[in-house]
């Protein structure tokens, strides 16, 4: 997360205090605040404050300064993928049920790529394995890459290959 101290003018500590990092957003779609709550059997029991002190603490193992960014507006998730296509800004996205039918999503994804942005689209589950409507995902073909299907290790996954780049 964002978490952000200052201890005198010569030390800022950002993220997860190993100093400041490249920026990437971690974004999750609709639902996902549900999780450590929601369909435990499948999306565990990991709350989503818990996730973004996870994500927070792997990125600053990575020199990532990340901050989870959740939202159930479809809206609300494309301003934050046009901002960071602005910003140069690398996003990891759990587009979650958008995954399967937001074109308006996979338009601003297209942009953020095509301007030589990276973003990975992330899943908890492995959406292939499951319901037939899951198994299309619209953003696919126009992120940088895909990882499903280990668990919120899909996120701590995405975060090396963002780091990596
Ligand atoms: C999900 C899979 C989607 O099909 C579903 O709608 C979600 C979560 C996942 O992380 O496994 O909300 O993206």
């Amino acid at each position: 997360m964002n978490d952000e101290t200052t201890a005198g003018p010569a030390l800022r500590v950002v993220g997860g205090g190993r100093g400041a990092g490249r920026t990437v957003w971690v974004v999750n779609g609709p639902n996902l605040g549900r999780l450590g709550s929601r369909e435990p059997d499948i999306y565990g029991r990991v709350d989503a404050e818990e996730l973004a002190r996870r994500v927070a603490a792997w990125g600053g193992e990575l020199g990532l300064d990340v901050t989870l960014k959740q939202s159930d507006d479809e809206a609300t998730v494309m301003g934050w993928i046009h901002e960071a296509a602005d910003r140069g800004i690398g996003v990891v996205l759990n587009p979650a049920a958008f995954t399967h039918y937001s074109y308006g999503l996979r338009d601003a994804v297209a942009d953020l790529t095509a301007r030589g942005g990276v973003l990975v689209e992330i899943h908890i589950s492995n959406p292939s394995s499951r319901e037939t409507f899951r198994h299309t995902s619209v953003i696919s073909g126009v992120a940088t890459g895909t990882i499903a299907g280990f668990g919120l290790d899909s996120y701590r996954l995405a975060l090396s290959a963002l780091a990596a780049r």
